[in-house]
């Protein structure tokens, strides 16, 4: 199963289920169809209205975050995995760099994808490295912590997702290499089956995803779909990445 996951960060407002609904639209007669999934991540305020939405249909929702606390709690702003899913959310992205930047560590996202866990969200944790641990030539410890920090085996490998988003590619346009996309998509695999009985979760690639540049990574078989953010508030642009894909 491949995974094509649109992250509109803060972007939407209630009419914006346009964009959804034509590329709803569009999954329902892809022949493809069977083989991926599609995940809208929009905000907060509009996880109820969409995910009562598309219910019965295709396209799955997620929130952008979550808090570090099971349930209900005094802590101004904040919203829980048990609120998210009441209000009809499958997914929850935990460990966005816009995230780590604002003070996410380890610690609190070991926490948030418990209790995205135990509420039973799926999680599609976030890795990656950034301009300065690349050219130090740091990334894979800096992923295999990032991991080894966080996930560990007593989780349920079978709703979690890894997304490998590099932080100097996200909204750049600058991607790495088929090469070295590959060696880390491997490296992440190995470190995750280390922890998980043999057995990874699906890997995803993140980071100036468009139309153009997903006929380089497809060519990577150990990918198991990707993360878009940018190229995912127009439903034309997102169909573009599926459909060349798959052509
Ligand atoms: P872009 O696709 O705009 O580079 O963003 C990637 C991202 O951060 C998705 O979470």
């Amino acid at each position: 199963m491949k995974y094509f996951i649109g992250n509109w960060k803060m972007f939407g407002i209630p009419k914006s289920i346009n964009i959804l609904n034509k590329i709803n639209s569009y999954y329902l007669k892809d022949k493809n169809r069977k083989k991926y999934r599609v995940i809208i991540t929009p905000p907060y305020t509009l996880l109820e209205t969409y995910s009562k939405f598309f219910k019965k249909k295709r396209i799955s929702i997620g929130s952008q975050n979550c808090y570090q606390k099971d349930k209900f709690s005094s802590d101004t702003s904040a919203i829980s995995p048990y609120m998210i899913k009441k209000v009809g959310a499958e997914y929850t992205l935990v460990g966005h760099s816009d995230n780590r930047k604002e003070g996410d560590t380890d610690l609190m996202l070991k926490n948030k994808v418990t209790y995205a866990l135990k509420n039973n969200l799926k999680v599609v944790f976030c890795i990656g490295e950034n301009k300065i641990q690349k050219s130090k030539n740091k990334t894979l410890d800096v992923l295999k912590k990032q991991i080894t920090k966080v996930l560990n085996k007593k989780l349920n490998k079978n709703n979690i997702i890894v997304a490998y988003e590099p932080i100097w590619s996200i909204g750049t346009g600058k991607i790495p290499t088929n090469k070295e996309l590959e060696k880390i998509t491997i490296h992440i695999k190995k470190i995750l089956k280390g922890i998980f009985q043999n057995k990874s979760p699906a890997v995803l690639y993140g980071g100036s995803v468009d139309g153009n540049s997903i006929k380089n990574f497809k060519e990577i078989k150990e990918i198991d779909g990707f993360l878009i953010g940018g190229a995912s508030k127009s439903s034309k642009k997102f169909i573009d990445i599926i459909n060349n894909y798959y052509r």
